[in-house]
């Protein structure tokens, strides 16, 4: 596997992604139960903007660059900015960019625990050493896709599943992540599973989306943030995320915030939001 995260670190995904995995979290914190956050895909936690690996933070510039520089004001979007801002503090590392893992471990209450699995063993050492000051947080050098075998059911009975792959064959990541996606539910029918995927062309993630909806056995919706249009060929058009048995109100919270998150981003010339459900809508 030659996949480094580095280079993709604090783009606009990763802020898409980010502020949601805060907003689920936010979410399921609104019952004192606590859940398992166990995130299959992790990477290394943290990384260094103004390092050769992130290219000096070339993508990040587009990302929580834009961000930042365009001061959104909905309240998710600022609990993300103030993650990111405590990650840094905590890690005495003013250019450096939070992962997930370390986003969540801040997030995660004492009745909480998170387990991340990073299948790399140099990224897996250097997310042991990031999330040294997250005693909820552990890390495991290991199969994410086993680890739902593993770990789900938990004790609490309740989890939060993040599946994000690196889609270096992206065929292969969909239909492994999807059936990840599967395993979750059939293991703990109430986890809420967000699942990670690149909008590179409709022609690819349109029919997937298509064949998976009907088979899903829970409530599922897609958020969708794209900044090019979805069949451009730039690379990385947009970002997705499949969210099953998303908490009561998401859909209603995120059709407010999303598009001010897009437009901050700069998806208003080109690109565009949508939030929609795709299997068992809530009412
Ligand atoms: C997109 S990155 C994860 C980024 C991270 N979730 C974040 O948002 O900060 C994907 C990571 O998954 C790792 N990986 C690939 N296949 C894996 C597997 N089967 N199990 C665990 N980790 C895997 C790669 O080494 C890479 O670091």
């Amino acid at each position: 596997m030659k996949y480094r995260h580095s280079f993709h670190a604090g783009n606009f995904a990763d802020v898409h992604k980010h502020v949601t995995l805060l907003a689920l979290i936010a979410s399921l914190q609104r019952k004192d139960k606590g859940f398992l956050y166990l995130e299959t895909h992790a990477g290394r936690g943290l990384y260094d903007l103004h390092g050769a690996d992130t290219h000096q933070g070339a993508e990040a510039r587009l990302g929580i660059g834009a961000l930042q520089a365009a001061r959104c004001d909905r309240p998710q979007v600022a609990a993300y900015l103030d993650a990111l801002a405590r990650a840094r503090g905590n890690a005495n590392a003013a250019s450096a960019y939070a992962g997930s893992p370390v986003l969540a471990a801040l997030a995660l209450r004492a009745q909480d625990r998170g387990v991340c699995c990073e299948i790399q063993a140099a990224e897996c050492r250097a997310l042991e050493r990031a999330l040294r000051c997250y005693p909820r947080m552990r890390c495991e050098c290991v199969d994410g896709y086993q680890a739902i075998g593993a770990l789900l059911p938990p004790p609490e009975r309740r989890a939060l599943v993040l599946i994000d792959p690196p889609y270096e064959e992206q065929a292969d990541d969909l239909q492994r992540a999807t059936d990840g996606l599967g395993k979750s539910l059939a293991r703990l029918a109430n986890a809420v599973v967000a699942l990670w995927y690149p909008i590179k062309d409709d022609r690819d993630t349109g029919p997937w989306l298509e064949r998976i909806a009907p088979r899903l056995p829970v409530p599922a919706l897609v958020a969708e943030l794209w900044l090019h249009p979805r069949d451009a060929r730039v690379g990385l058009n947009g970002s997705g995320l499949l969210i099953a048995n998303p908490p009561y109100q998401l859909d209603v919270e995120m059709a407010q915030w999303l598009p001010a998150l897009g437009a901050a981003l700069g998806a208003t010339r080109q690109g565009g939001s949508t939030v929609r459900w795709i299997a068992h809508e809530q009412h």
